[in-house]
């Protein structure tokens, strides 16, 4: 009698097939958080569609994003925004050779959306399924972003969940130098946002609010973590909150824009800081920005004078590029495939995911 193959010992023969294929077509789904993104990514750097329906304006009404109904919105958008990315691509399930998926960090609840509709459709199509951590999906934004880039660099990662810098030794290989101890930069923001009155998502518009105002108020008298490469966002956050609610007890007007400005400057310049060193110990002289945080212009105009002083080539991914979107998480998928074994259909949304 003739056994017949696993569904994942026919995915690890199909991938050792596509590793010697000169075009792999990947279709990648991100659903971590509240955008719904389905992307075409060839060879992981070409993106024929990349298609993102974000839920910003259903969570503005609650001040952040609401796990529950996050997870309801995915559902409704994901398998239309699968078949707007083939369309836009103009291609068919036909072309698919590989489909990609974030399994973590993120929402659970979102995350599974993202990840059943992977699951079904690699069992359907026969196609090897590619487990993809989000956050290396933020660090290879900039692979599509910048055709020359390619590993080792140092990267700064700074989004709404994570605040990390990572040493990029080679597409697969990642090592953790230092992290946030407590709040994501992002996180900060959107929290000194809220305070000030701002809504969400207030990042942007606290950068907004920020621009051209110098910097008068020092919130934070003493970073313990100084020598560290760890960072810390919480101390930070909580004294521009506790200078706030004096104000308003004290029935004293409250400069909002100044308020942005030494928040702003006080979490950068202690990023920087810190990136800039590891860049000099680990003798890196790429620098790559990651996440949504990377579309802050003081951000982005701190280093790029810095590096300019210090001869760092400093990349950072477009706008497009910065917020949540499934382009990145193929560029993962395809790398990964190169090297790494399929997932199986029982794996797990991982909500915390490590990244080494
Ligand atoms: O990377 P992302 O989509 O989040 C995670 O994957 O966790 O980034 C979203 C975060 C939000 O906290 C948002 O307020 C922040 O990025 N953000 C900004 C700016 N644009 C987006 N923060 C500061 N300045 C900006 N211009
Ligand atoms: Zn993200």
């Amino acid at each position: 009698m003739i056994k017949s193959m696993s569904y994942i010992e026919r995915m690890k023969e199909k991938v050792e097939k596509i590793r010697k294929q000169e075009r792999v077509v990947i279709l990648a789904i991100e659903s971590s958080c509240d955008e719904t993104s389905v992307a075409i990514v060839v060879n992981g750097r070409q993106v024929l569609s990349n298609i993102i329906s974000t839920q910003i304006d259903i969570h503005r009404h609650f001040g952040g994003v609401v796990p529950e109904v996050a997870s309801r919105n995915h559902i409704l958008n994901i398998i239309p925004l699968v078949e707007q990315a083939l369309s836009s691509a103009k291609l068919t399930f036909d072309d698919i050779d590989a489909i990609g998926v974030t399994q973590g960090a993120g929402l659970v609840g979102a995350l599974l959306v993202g990840l059943t509709t992977a699951k079904a459709l690699s069992y359907a199509l026969d196609k090897p399924l590619i487990a993809v951590n989000h956050i290396k999906g933020h660090i290879a934004a900039n692979y599509i972003a910048y055709p020359e880039l390619t590993p080792p660099f140092m990267c700064l990662i700074t989004s709404g969940g994570h605040t990390a810098i990572v040493n990029v030794d080679d597409y697969n290989h990642f090592k953790l130098v230092g992290s946030t101890q407590d709040d994501a930069i992002g996180e900060a923001y959107d929290k000194v946002a809220r305070v000030v009155g701002l809504d969400y998502p207030g990042g942007v518009k606290v950068d907004r609010l920020a621009q051209g105002v110098e910097p008068k108020i020092k919130f934070i008298q003493n970073d313990t973590l100084v020598n560290s490469y760890d960072i810390s966002y919480s101390g930070l956050k909580t004294a521009v909150i506790n200078y706030v609610h004096k104000l308003k007890q004290n029935d004293e007007e409250v400069d909002i824009a100044q308020i942005c400005s030494s928040f702003q400057h006080e979490a950068v310049d202690m990023l920087t800081k810190k990136v800039l060193r590891a860049c000099k110990e680990f003798g890196q002289k790429k620098l790559v920005l990651a996440g949504g945080v990377a579309a802050n212009s003081y951000l982005r105009g701190s280093l790029t004078e810095k590096c300019k002083d210090l001869g760092i080539e400093l990349y950072f991914p477009p706008m497009e590029f910065c917020t949540d979107n499934a382009a990145m998480i193929g560029s993962v998928a395809y790398y990964q495939l190169l090297k790494e074994d399929p997932a199986d259909l029982n794996i797990s949304a991982l909500p915390s995911i490590a990244l080494e």
